[in-house]
């Protein structure tokens, strides 16, 4: 078995779900970086016209479409259109996310301040839009007997985290475990579904508190690379993920944390 190609996306179709920021934007480049037909789905049209604009400033015309992934029936229809457009949904990844506002170590953040509305609305994107993601994509792929499903969980699933919100942790340890059941259900049907677990990354995400300087150096203490990750690094797991280099991988989650699972 030769190496060359190994990572190669040409002629592949790629939906990204929360690719008009951040970790999801990231993945969406690097997937057309590596020649694949890339379908933006993005809630914010602010943040969509944005990441289309400097997607086609690095001469990639992407596809782009406005949904929300807590509706099934709104991704449903986003991955239905992809499908008939492309002929093909080669690599999905269920990626947009919401933080749950501040730890558990904070005056705001403690089990009595949890608002059930928040809880839900966390939830609904974290959890239930995930499973409608996974759901859809399978459908498609265990049609055409291939594919790659990629899920953004965190090192937040793994263990208590005084940095996120109850809803957060509690949904991300959520994902971990379904990605996990989802590889059993699809490896029969040579779907591989994966997923990447993220430490802190300098994004948008908790409305732009990783962007600010008290909140990096608390995180990057936690780290022992010392530093918070820049969303471009989260790019060789997902090319890893999407790609024929991980044929014998499945159920796996992979972290990519500057350390931070390592103590
Ligand atoms: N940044 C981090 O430190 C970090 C760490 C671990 C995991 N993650 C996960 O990475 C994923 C991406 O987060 P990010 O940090 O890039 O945040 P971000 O806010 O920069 O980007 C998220 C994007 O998703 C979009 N979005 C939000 N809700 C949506 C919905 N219902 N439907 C469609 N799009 C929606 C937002 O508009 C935004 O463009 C999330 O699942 C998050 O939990 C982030």
């Amino acid at each position: 078995m030769t190496t060359a190609g190994l990572f190669d996306l040409t002629g592949k179709t790629a939906f990204v779900t929360g690719a008009g920021s951040g970790l999801g934007f990231a993945m969406a480049e690097c997937f057309a970086e590596n020649g694949a037909k890339v379908v933006l789905a993005e809630l914010n049209r602010t943040n969509l016209d944005a990441a289309l604009a400097k997607l086609a400033d690095r001469g990639f015309t992407c596809d782009g479409r406005i949904v929300d992934a807590a509706h099934s029936k709104q991704i449903e229809s986003a991955m239905d259109c992809t499908r008939k457009e492309f002929g093909a949904l080669d690599i999905v990844v269920a990626n947009a996310g919401i933080s749950a506002g501040p730890g558990p170590m904070t005056d705001i953040g403690t089990i009595e301040n949890v608002a059930p509305e928040r809880w839900r609305e966390v939830l609904d994107i974290n959890l239930s839009g995930v499973f409608s993601t996974i759901q859809c994509a399978a459908r498609h792929m265990k049609a055409q007997r291939s594919g790659r499903i990629i899920v953004t969980a965190s090192t937040a699933g793994f263990r208590g985290d005084p940095m996120v919100g109850y809803a957060y942790a509690a949904t991300k340890a959520a994902v971990v475990n379904l990605v996990r059941q989802a590889a059993m259900d699809l490896a029969r049907f040579d779907v591989h579904i994966n997923a990447i677990a993220p430490g802190p990354f300098r994004t948008s995400i908790g409305g732009g508190r990783m962007r600010q300087s008290e909140t990096e150096s608390a995180f990057a203490e936690t780290l022992p690379l010392g530093r918070i990750g820049n969303p471009d690094e989260i790019k060789g797991a997902a090319l890893l993920l999407a790609s024929k280099a991980s044929s014998f991988m499945t159920g796996a989650i992979i972290p990519v944390d500057g350390g931070a699972l390592s103590w």
